[in-house]
Order: structure tokens, then sequence, then C-alpha cells
């Protein structure tokens, strides 16, 4: 029996603890390797997940990880998003790496809902609109399509094979040129400070004669994403259900992470759907109670991508130094992560709006050379010590001090362990005190990008 085997018999789900790039893909794609069936539930290409396996290194978008196993069905169900222009560019970009993909491994659920590029637009608008206050999106589209989808409006992939798709295509395509120059036709009075009158009209009359978007070529991308996609899309709660009453083994894949979740998350700093295992259990139609292993997925420091409170950031060497270590960069934007210590309030909060029932701890190696290594265990607010938080409100995140414990570092390397007993006495003390301080075994450890490098427990 293989020691990953308990975390891939029946229904088992992997989810982001933290703020997102806990590096759930190198988990998902290990665990792949005896899971018949791999589910992607929220958000849509926001996600970058990076994979590393015998094949080469992947950055996966909207793709499950379980992709790089033939034997593998892949499933992106309703409540995600999908770019008609990226997801198809990204099936053709791991085809050319050698990846089969075809309708057999890869399925797209009929009622997820569509990106398109006035959603792009919109996303970026707003948050230029917003200034310093910004969210700091992915600029992927990601809150504009979702709000469509609640006001009931845009287009599903479904409607890709609509015969009348393209009058209804046109139709909205008008209506969207039409808002895209309301919103954007005012120009910012920051932009007009200081230039003269001429300068003024100039900029005003180039901004009223400008085209947003481009019809013809739109409609060619929608075309292929029709002739790529169209194969492969599904009614993918039929499937499930259907799965999981021949009992195969299915695999749920979250994207971003409790943090960022919008019920849950550190709002308005998040994304727009629920990567909780909630937001598994609508998309899958299959029950919480029938969910054996419920895996948060944490790294062992914090990052962050975009604004929003960060109680255990560190803005200075140590974090420079974990942030190049751990080649910290955003795998969808390219932008800088902030880094923080490891923060077990957030986590615990984390386990118990987010569904998590056991933890694997990720990047320990990146923590190898320092010389000590902090957690931080309590919120101070007020005279009130928290471990356990009830919110995680802007407010009240940012009016806390947070109290550190501090542990010897280990100053070894632990990318060749292969079990816990091979890891340093002082690394085995930190991962037993963040079982501790977060409550849940710690049944799974990454210790490098790589399949291999991972310890279970
Ligand atoms: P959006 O999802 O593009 O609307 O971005 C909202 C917030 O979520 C921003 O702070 C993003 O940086 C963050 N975010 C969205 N998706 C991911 C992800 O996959 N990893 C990390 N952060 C993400």
């Amino acid at each position: 029996m293989k020691e990953s085997d308990r975390f891939c018999k029946g229904v088992n789900v992997v989810i982001g603890g933290q703020w997102g790039d806990e590096a759930k893909g190198k988990v998902v794609d290990a665990l792949a390797q005896d899971v018949d069936v791999v589910a992607r539930w929220s958000g849509g290409n926001n996600a970058g997940h990076t994979v590393v396996n015998e094949k080469g290194k992947f950055a996966l978008h909207l793709v499950p990880s379980g992709i790089f196993n033939p034997d593998v069905v892949n499933l992106v169900l309703t409540g995600t998003v999908v770019n008609s222009t990226s997801l198809p560019k990204e099936i053709e970009d791991l085809r050319q790496r050698g990846i089969e993909i075809s309708s057999t491994n890869l399925r797209i659920s009929k009622e997820a809902h569509l990106v398109m590029p006035w959603h792009i637009k919109r996303d970026n608008l707003s948050e230029r609109a917003r200034g310093k206050e910004k969210i700091g999106t992915t600029g992927q589209g990601i809150g504009p399509t979702y709000s469509d989808r609640s006001a009931r409006e845009g287009f599903r992939v479904v409607d890709l094979l609509n015969p009348n798709f393209q009058d209804e295509f046109d139709r909205e395509f008008r209506f969207q040129e039409r808002l895209t120059r309301t919103m954007d036709n005012e120009p910012l009075a920051s932009e007009l400070k200081g230039k003269s009158m001429d300068e003024i009209e100039e900029f005003i009359s180039q901004t009223s004669e400008r085209k947003y978007y481009d019809r013809d070529s739109l409609w060619e991308e929608l075309k292929k994403a029709r002739e790529v996609l169209g194969p492969m899309i599904v009614n993918t709660l039929g499937l499930l259900e259907e799965y999981h009453k021949q009992g195969k083994r299915i695999l749920g894949e979250g994207a971003q992470g409790v943090l960022l979740g919008l019920d849950v998350g550190t709002f308005p700093f998040v994304t727009s759907s629920d990567p909780t295992v909630y937001g598994f259990v609508r998309g899958t139609g299959i029950p919480y109670g029938d969910i054996r292993n419920i895996i948060g997925v944490f790294k062992a420091y914090s990052t962050r991508v975009g604004g929003g409170p960060m109680p255990t950031e560190q803005e200075n060497d140590i974090g420079d130094y974990i942030r190049r270590r751990g080649n910290e960069v955003g795998t969808t934007t390219g932008r800088d992560r902030r880094i923080g210590w490891f923060d077990a309030p957030l986590a615990r909060y984390a386990v118990k709006h987010g569904g998590i029932n056991g933890v694997a701890l990720t990047k320990i190696d990146v923590l190898d050379e320092l010389e000590e290594i902090k957690i931080g265990v309590t919120y101070e607010v007020g005279n009130t010590l928290y471990m356990n938080l009830t919110e995680v409100s802007d407010d009240f995140m940012r009016s806390a001090k947070v109290n550190y414990e501090t542990l010897p570092g280990w100053k070894e390397d632990t990318t060749k362990a292969r079990n816990f007993g091979e890891l340093p006495k002082n690394a085995q003390k930190f991962i037993y005190r963040i079982q501790e301080l977060i409550g849940l075994p710690i049944g799974i450890m990454s210790v490098g990008p790589e399949r291999e490098a991972i310890i279970y427990r």
C-alpha cells in the first residue's frame, strides 16, 4: 500500500488555507497519480498552479492538475469562470508540450460562465478608478464575470453551442461597447491636471472615438473556442453523481485560499468565488459527509498578492530573503508576493471556516538556511488576546498586534528527506509546533517543487 493511499480513496479535497499560492498544484499532482477524477470548482485563470514532474515544469491556470495522469478525468465545474481565449490556448500549449488532452480526459461544465474581454476591461477600469484603494486583482475579469452571473447576465459555456449564439453575441457586444464607453469616457481629473485647454480637448475627442473591442476577431476566437471546447462541454453535476455512485476516487482541486473566499475571507480584498470545501460541495453535488480528507494546504510561512491586511507581513530583509529563496512571484501576474511569518490564529480561522480536517505543510525547505524562525501565535487587540478569531475584517486585522514565538532554525538541507525521521530535529519541532497550534495532524509535508519531494506521515 502506498503512503498516499489514505488521501486518495473515496472523495478527498485539497484547498488553500491561506491567500492562495500554497503549492496546492504540487499536492494535487502528487495525489492525482492514484485517483480517477480531479475536479476544479472555483475561480478561473486568476489561479496559477505550478506543477513540476517528470514531464517538466508547468503553470496551469484552469486545466486541473490531474491532467498529467492520462487515466484521470479532469473536470472544470459549475461555479468556475472560463476565459474563452485563454483556456483553448492553455490546452494548445499543453498539447504542444506532449500532454494529451481530449474530451475523454478534460470535461467542462456547461454551466461555467464565460469571461469576455469586457469583463477584463471592467476589472481594470474599476481598479484604476479605486486608485490607492484598489483590491489588487489579477486583472483577469474575474469579479465582473461573477457580478454578471449574480445579476443573471452574461454567457455560459453552453451558449457556445447555441445555434443563435451569433445574434446573442452581437446584441451583447453592442451593449458592452456602450457600457464600457460610458464607464471609460469620463477622463479622470488626475489625468487632466496641469494640461492645457487644447490638450484637454484632444484627450476628450480621442477617448470618445475609442473602439474598445474588435468584434470580428472576438467572434473568430469564440468560434475557435467552440471548436476546441465544444466536445468537452458536459453536465458535470450529472457526471459526478454517476462517478460517485460508481465509487470512483474523486479529488477536489481548490484554487485561491480560504482567506480570499468571498464569504469568509478578508473582504473586500478577496476573490469572487468560494474556495472553501463548501464551494466544492456546491460545485459537485457531493454531500459534505461523503468527503474523507479535506486537506488544507499551508505554506510554512505566509504570502499574499494584492492589497488587504496581512498582520505577520515582513517588509524587511527577511521578507526579501524568503521571497527570493521561495521564488515568490505571482504565476499569473508576475507580481512580487508579499511575505510574512506563519500566522497561527489565521490558520485556525481558515480551518474552522474552510471546513479543513487535515493539513499539508509546504515549502518547508525555503526556511532551511534561517538562523531562527518565527510563528505568529496570538493577536492582541486592545487588552484582549486572540488565538481563535471570529472575524478577519479589515478594521480588526489592522488593529491587531501579533505576538510571536521564535524557534531555532535547522540550517540543514531538507530537500532530500523522504520520511519524517529524515528531517532535522529542529524542523520536526517546528512542524510539531505548527501542528499543535493549528490543532490538526500534518499528514503531508513538501520539501521541494518536484513530485517526489513529499513526505507522508
Ligand atoms: P481576482 O480574483 O483577480 O478578482 O483578485 C482578487 C484578489 O485575489 C487579489 O488579491 C488577487 O491577487 C487574489 N487572487 C486571485 N486568485 C489568486 C490565486 O490563484 N492565487 C493568489 N491570489 C489570488
